[in-house]
């Protein structure tokens, strides 16, 4: 397949895999990046432990970066969240040192203004794509000097938008609004998915929550069948952020003084529905975490690790795609982009046949 993004990153297919915390490692990335596609390192990768250490947490990162350098010759990315000053960005900027000293070859920068890390990546040499939910976000992030930008809905896992856009409505207005590349993600789990946003504009496309379901994936079995077991109703989006200002701990920095519409995606299941029940449906992340089996010192990691890495999900859940209800086997991620690619003929055979009938 040839498109922008191809040519521009150097790889086969337009296939983008997400950055997922704590379950995206170099050897998943090295996977996809081996299948052809564009493998992305994550926040935490191959770790097993929280560690509140600023430095040694910019040295976990360097080496899945070098161990990523060993099991592909291929590009790869690694993610670099912006972060909020005072809190984490001490992380991001060690993290960012981090991976310009390894030259590493992509960056997929997330979760803040693309003021901040583009100008330092683009003058080492590194590709920059930005990852943002909103044609302002689009706007904004090829001003800055981007390569490419991931335009990300309301469907996908993680943090997927405060201003819930779908993926739907989202990527044909970001691909209208800038001349730079735009790469899809949010609900892409399949090659219908994935010739529905090339449809749409998008000249690449970015999949979280499939690739949490293969053989690579570091995520715990428990996790990958809560993935197999999901309805197409099986997630909840959730607020993120107090409805009022925090001023008890650094976080209050964030100043969350409206109340945050749904975003972040929750799984449904035993433990989240009765908290969201308790809260009569209007529960903030904040209160989800504030409910699970994590240490006071640092809850939010500690879930995670919980969750999924050590399949915790009695007192847990984990975030993940309203796609999942279409994820039904966990193959590799050779197998899996190839059906990406290969199951994009049938489909536009069929659409061209319709579409023939008109004549
Ligand atoms: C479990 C999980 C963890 C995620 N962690 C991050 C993260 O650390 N940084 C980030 O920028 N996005 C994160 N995301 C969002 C993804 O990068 C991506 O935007 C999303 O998964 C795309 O939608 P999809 O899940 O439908 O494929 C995460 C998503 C999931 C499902």
């Amino acid at each position: 397949m040839k498109t922008r993004v191809t040519e521009l990153l150097g790889i086969e297919y337009p296939i983008v895999q997400a950055s997922m915390a704590w379950i995206t490692d170099a050897v998943l990335a090295a996977a996809v990046s081996e299948a052809g596609g564009l493998g992305t390192i994550g926040p935490n990768a191959g770790c097993t432990t929280v560690t509140r250490d600023v430095v040694e947490t910019g040295e976990r990162l360097r080496e899945q970066i070098r161990k990523c350098k060993q099991l592909t010759a291929k590009p790869f990315a690694v993610n670099f969240v912006v972060g909020v000053i005072g809190w984490d960005r001490d992380y991001s900027d060690r993290c960012l040192e981090v991976g310009i000293e390894e030259r590493v070859p992509v960056a997929v920068v997330s979760q803040g203004s693309p003021l901040v890390y583009t100008k330092r990546l683009k003058e080492a040499g590194i590709q920059v794509l930005h990852v943002g939910s909103t044609v302002r976000h689009a706007r904004k992030a090829e001003e800055a000097g981007v390569d490419a930008v991931i335009v990300s809905g309301t469907e996908g896992g993680g943090h997927s938008g405060f201003d819930q856009m779908t993926t739907l409505c989202l990527v044909p207005q970001a691909a209208d609004a800038v001349e730079i590349p735009v790469i899809a993600g949010g609900g892409i789990v399949d090659a219908r998915g994935m010739v529905a946003a090339m449809a749409l504009g998008a000249e690449g496309v970015y999949m979280g929550t499939r690739f949490m379901a293969t053989e690579e994936c570091p995520a715990h079995p428990k996790v990958k069948q809560a993935i197999l077991e999901a309805s197409d109703t099986g997630t909840m989006a959730i607020r993120h952020g107090s409805p009022v200002p925090r001023q008890d701990d650094k976080r209050g920095d964030r100043g969350f003084v409206e109340e945050r519409r749904g975003s972040i995606r929750l799984l449904l299941n035993d433990f989240s529905r009765e908290i969201i029940a308790a809260q009569g449906g209007n529960v903030s992340f904040e209160e989800v975490i504030a409910a699970t089996a994590g240490s006071e010192e640092n809850p939010e990691s500690n879930r995670t690790l919980a969750a999924f890495l050590e399949g915790n999900l009695e007192r847990n859940t984990i975030t993940a795609s309203q796609g999942s209800g279409l994820i039904r086997d966990i193959p590799t991620c050779r197998d899996l982009v190839k059906r990406l690619v290969a199951g994009a003929g049938p489909v536009l055979e069929r659409l061209t046949a319709a579409y023939s009938n008109d004549e």
